[in-house]
């Protein structure tokens, strides 16, 4: 399941990211690379532990925990902490799929990778080329959002950078482990949530149907979660 979630930061919010980070000191993308992925992975990243990082990052997981699309399409049970990239002119990350396994930093606590984010930081008309392309059951898509957009995909899903040919590509990466492993099981609970909500609209929150239909979402939630 792709989602895109439109407007996940105000323009505001994506100026601030944008004059922070334009302070930052920028490192080597390959620090948060596996073996087959430093090989195909060329751009520069804020590193870590950076206070830049930091600061930003829980402006973003602020921003995340009171979307109701991302909740609600995520399930998230762990969110690993943001991390800034830039993709400049000549710069790519060719083909991968990311490492199943993360430490949180400065942790010894494990989490899986179900998801991956990408969150534009640049306007679209600010740069060519730079296309996340995410190969999925459908082919391949390609996706290049408005400054302030998310796209959620399965971590699962190989996927790759296109080459900058002009301009700079800055975005905002991270990746979470969901309460429900399987992205199926997860796209069938974000259909429902989302029919439940029209239901309620069109019919009232006691309407029997409407309650039958959350019982059987929270149900389904209690058969595959993992919390
Ligand atoms: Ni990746």
């Amino acid at each position: 399941m792709l989602i895109r979630v439109p407007q996940l930061l105000t323009p505001q919010q994506v100026g601030h990211c944008r004059a922070v980070l334009e302070g930052s000191d920028w490192v080597d993308g390959k620090v948060t690379a596996g073996v087959q992925s430093a090989r195909a992975k060329r751009n520069l990243q804020v590193p870590e532990n950076a206070p830049a990082a930091r600061e930003l990052g829980e402006m973003i997981l602020g921003a995340l925990g009171v979307n109701e699309t991302f909740v609600s399409a995520a399930l998230p049970l762990r969110v690993f902490p943001p991390l800034f990239n830039r993709y400049d002119a000549g710069m790519e990350f060719g083909s991968h799929v990311d490492n199943a396994i993360r430490f949180a930093p400065g942790t010894n606590l494990r989490f899986r990778t179900d998801i991956s984010a990408t969150l534009f930081l640049t306007d679209p008309a600010d740069y060519d080329g730079g296309e996340l392309v995410i190969e999925d059951s459908f082919g391949e898509q390609a996706v290049k959002l408005a400054a302030g957009d998310m796209v959620l995909y399965p971590a699962t899903s190989v996927h790759h950078v296109r080459p900058i040919t002009r301009g700079s590509r800055w975005s905002c990466f991270f990746w979470l482990q969901s309460m429900v492993k399987d992205d199926a099981q997860r796209a069938l609970l974000h259909g429902l949530d989302k029919s439940i909500g029209e239901a309620r609209a069109a019919l009232s929150d006691g309407h029997r149907s409407v309650v039958g239909l959350t019982g059987a979402y929270h149900n389904l939630i209690r058969m595959w979660s993992e919390v």
